[in-house]
């Protein structure tokens, strides 16, 4: 526990849940009425050689750790089929812009709230009056004019207003993550080992934004690495490896192929029946994704 910390694996897996996109700030029907819950803007230093710190829009709880190039799964930089974006920081940049969009998803934005708020890196003359909570600095709530989100939104990744959102994907729960292998978005990473050392050597490929992502070399010792598997494995709990109550399941039919009827026409469906597990568990425990393929 005390290398999850020290390396900031806390910072993103973060609270009870072990997930900053899964927290009670999200959840709670307040939430609607707080102002960075979903989209904040944070700064980062680019890895370009300057030392500068831009500052980006950021989705809350979703990040880009470098597992595949960006142009492999764009994931949160994505849109649904009617062209929205699924990224609630681009739905709020649409909705400062030129010809601003309604948000698609019931949110509540305040700049006020921002790590960084606007007026930081905009001059007075780029900004416009905006809402604000009483106690926040009236300047925070400022935000840039439809014409200034134009002309500095040309690239994903540069410009004053950027976003961090291509590559990047919801910061996953790690309860019993010792069970819930393939591990990444892409089932990459076979055993929870596999993943120590994607964090060690700092992920798969260079990414600009490295720097936001806290995702660096580590030069952990065996040692390290064994003791933070280890500690990743304490999350596991025996109801869910037994299939106890409340983790046991009902009967399931899965749908498994299909069979020629003799009078022709359609086929009939096969079914599989996996049986209730009942409230005393399993017999086997699950085993882990490794375990599986051995
Ligand atoms: C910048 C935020 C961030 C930091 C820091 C971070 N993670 Fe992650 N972690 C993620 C994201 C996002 C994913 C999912 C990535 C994907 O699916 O491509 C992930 C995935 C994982 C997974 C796989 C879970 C699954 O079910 O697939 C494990 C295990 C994990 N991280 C452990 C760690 C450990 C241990 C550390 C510290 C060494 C750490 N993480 C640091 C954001 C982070």
């Amino acid at each position: 526990m005390g290398i999850f910390a020290d390396v900031h694996c806390d910072i993103c897996h973060a609270g009870p849940t072990f997930s900053a996109a899964v927290n009670l700030e999200i959840y709670s029907p307040t939430a609607y009425k707080s102002g960075s819950a979903y989209a904040d803007r944070i700064g980062f230093i680019p890895s370009n050689g300057n030392n500068s710190v831009d500052a980006t829009l950021a989705d809350r709880g979703f990040f880009n750790t470098s597992v595949v190039p960006d142009e492999y799964d764009v994931g949160l930089g994505g849109t649904d089929p009617w062209g929205n974006p699924l990224s609630y920081a681009q739905q709020y940049l649409n909705s400062i812009g030129p010809n601003p969009k309604k948000l698609v998803d019931h949110f509540v934005v305040s700049s006020c709230e921002f790590t960084d708020p606007f007026v930081f890196d905009f001059k007075p003359n780029e900004l416009a009056p905006s809402k604000c909570s009483p106690s926040m600095p009236k300047s925070y709530a400022k935000v840039p004019k439809p014409a200034i989100v134009k002309q500095e939104t040309f690239s994903l990744d540069q410009g004053r207003l950027s976003t961090l959102t291509t590559g990047a994907f919801k910061i996953p729960s790690l309860r019993n993550v010792e069970l819930t292998g393939p591990y990444m978005h892409n089932g990459s990473m076979k055993s929870l080992e596999e993943v120590v050392e994607f964090y060690n050597r700092g992920g798969n490929v260079h990414n600009r934004r490295h720097a936001a992502t806290l995702v660096f070399a580590q030069g952990f010792s065996q040692d390290d690495k064994d003791a933070l598997v280890a500690f990743l494995k304490t999350l596991t709990d025996e109801r869910v490896r037994w299939e106890k109550a409340p983790f046991d399941h009902p009967s399931i039919k899965v749908p498994h192929g299909h069979t020629n009827t003799s009078t022709g026409g359609l086929m009939d469906d096969n079914f599989l029946q996996i049986p209730a597990v009942g409230k005393e568990g399993a017999s086997e425990p699950l085993k882990s994704f490794a375990e599986l393929l051995k």
